[in-house]
């Protein structure tokens, strides 16, 4: 199927989270226009099991199809970890699939060298064995090693970032001894850029923190421009998002994940 260069990008998550991956796309294509679904109504993904989180990405991906979306960005490690592999056997070459785990993998295999590397993200993510099993494959000279962490995406989900409670919480889980002595520290879970800032502040001396959003963004700008997919328009976009269950409070977060006024409007996966 022939794709055209003016078509959207669909971008989707659990929730919000992902906005911190549309906001770096919407920084290195400012010419592209998004379509953003955060599936609301079924947050959190990251204690779903995989044949629910199949389920929701095939539904979403049916919404952004119709949209004629030219890329589909699961901006989810828990939805890649779940779902990659079919929805691009379900997306065949409607539109370019990509998820949030291989672009990290590939930048800490080439650019961290022979390290002990740590990783925070949901159940799902760390149950998976993902990271693992393609850091082994790939990259055997990383030595990971993984810890779930799932109060940080509810936590942040509602507005407990930067007080006491989450400082509490994100030393609770870093000082457990699953990583001590790391060199650096991926955040396998796109609501976690909001609490880089409080993450870094636990290692003294400075570690690396790695966040997915700017590397997936430089991935699907490589992506789009081999195949000759770049919006040519200079003509402002007009995003859209979309959320499967609304509230004011995710409207408001919402422009705090993104980084800019945000409309959100409601578009039900099941009626
Ligand atoms: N943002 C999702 C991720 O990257 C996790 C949040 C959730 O549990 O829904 O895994």
């Amino acid at each position: 199927m022939k794709l055209k260069s003016s078509a959207p990008i669909g971008i989707f998550d659990s929730g919000i989270g992902g906005l911190t991956v549309a906001k770096a796309i919407n920084d290195a294509l400012p010419n592209e226009q998004l379509i953003y679904f955060g599936d609301t109504a079924h947050l959190p993904y990251g204690d779903k099991s995989e044949a629910a989180i199949q389920a929701f990405s095939i539904k979403i991906a049916d919404v952004l199809l119709d949209k004629g979306c030219k890329a589909i960005v699961i901006a989810c490690n828990s939805a890649s970890s779940a779902a990659y592999l079919l929805l691009k056997e379900y997306i065949r070459d409607q539109a370019i699939v990509m998820n949030v785990i291989d672009p990290m993998v590939a930048w800490v295999g080439n650019q961290v060298g022979n390290k002990k590397v740590g990783l925070i993200g949901t159940k799902r993510t760390v149950q998976s064995n993902i990271y693992l099993q393609k850091f082994n494959h790939l990259f055997p000279h990383i030595e990971l090693h993984s810890l779930a962490t799932p109060l940080l995406a509810p936590m942040i989900e509602e507005g407990f970032y930067n007080n006491r409670i989450s400082h509490d919480v994100i030393w609770q889980y870093l000082s457990d001894p699953q990583l001590n002595d790391i060199q650096a520290l991926i955040l396998a879970c796109t609501h976690y850029p909001l609490i880089k800032s409080e993450i870094e502040k636990f290692y003294q001396p400075p570690i690396q923190v790695l966040d997915s959003s700017g590397i997936v963004a430089a991935q699907l700008h490589q992506a789009l421009a081999k195949d000759n997919l770049l919006r040519q328009d200079t003509a402002p976009p007009r995003h859209q998002f979309l959320v499967s269950d609304f509230t004011e409070a995710f409207a408001s977060s919402a422009e705090v994940f993104f980084r800019s006024k945000v409309r959100l409007q409601l578009h039900r996966l099941w009626n």
